[in-house]
């Protein structure tokens, strides 16, 4: 399958692209200084030339850009992924987990912009994919993932704040790019939430990486500050939760 990734220079986009190449698939990054994203004529003339057989949208685009690649996949009926996050929950009418069910009640900018793309989709191309994710853990530090929020934490404090009364959406960077992987091969269009945390709080997860990282950071619970369910139940695509990885509950 040829894979169009948008968003290839970042956080997920780059690794996605590896992880396409090493199942035998042909992954191409979008190159936006190829061509006008604000342009239909131009983003369909660029797509005609690529031909993908899966778009999978991964960047921080306005909704002009989403709109030509959902209008040039319904026309030529090639499969397009939009990812969206678990921060489109506010968490303060939704109670979690979060279904794929729950309409979104996140008020910030963030999430208005993508719960207006996620609408985006299934009204010009109803046999999308979107795809809420998890926060992302990467191998270390580096763009927009939890380790990163680790590096800085330590960095101005010396000790990691992780509270006993947190649950979030998490899941690793490379079981996130395997899954949207098996999405396009194997799965229907529709509403996917891609989370490996099956009720873990961030202190036992903080904990599992010190342990599975070998790092000898210095971890605090925080649960007077930081009490939340903001977690979103995982559906349909099989992932490894994070109880079969072996991870336990930290006192
Ligand atoms: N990282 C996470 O933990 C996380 C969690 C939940 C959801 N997500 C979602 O997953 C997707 C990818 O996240 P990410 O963390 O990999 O993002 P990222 O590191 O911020 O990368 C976004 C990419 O978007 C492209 N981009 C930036 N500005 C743009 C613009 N104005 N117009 C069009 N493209 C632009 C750039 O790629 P190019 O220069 O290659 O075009 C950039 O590298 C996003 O939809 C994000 O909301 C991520």
């Amino acid at each position: 399958m040829k894979i169009l990734v948008t968003g290839a220079s970042g956080t997920i986009g780059k690794r996605l692209i590896e992880i396409i190449k090493a199942r035998n698939h042909e992954g191409v990054a979008f190159l936006r200084s190829d061509v006008d994203i604000l342009d239909e004529k131009s983003m369909h003339a660029y797509l005609d030339q690529i031909n993908p057989d899966s778009i999978m949208h991964l960047a921080k685009s306005d909704e002009l850009m989403t709109t030509h690649l959902l209008t040039w996949s319904k026309k030529h009926q090639k499969k397009f992924v939009f990812t969206s996050s678990y921060k489109v929950f506010s968490g303060k009418t939704v109670e979690a987990p979060y279904q794929v069910y729950d309409r979104p009640d996140g008020t910030d900018e963030f999430a208005l912009g993508k719960i207006k793309q996620e609408d985006l989709c299934f009204e010009i191309y109803p046999d999308s994919y979107v795809v809420r994710l998890a926060w992302q853990i990467g191998k270390a530090p580096g763009g927009y993932n939890m380790l990163s929020f680790v590096q800085e934490q330590l960095k101005q404090r010396g000790v990691m704040s992780a509270s006993k009364g947190l649950y979030l959406s998490l899941m690793f960077l490379d079981d996130t790019c395997h899954a949207l992987i098996d999405l396009v091969e194997s799965y229907l269009p529709g509403m996917y939430h891609l989370n490996q945390n099956d009720g873990y709080s961030f202190y036992d997860v903080i904990h599992y990486l010190k342990h599975e990282y070998q790092q000898d950071w210095i971890v605090l619970d925080d649960a007077k500050k930081f009490s939340k369910n903001d977690n979103m139940e995982n559906n349909k695509v099989k992932v490894t939760m994070f109880s079969e990885m072996g991870m336990t509950h930290f006192e």
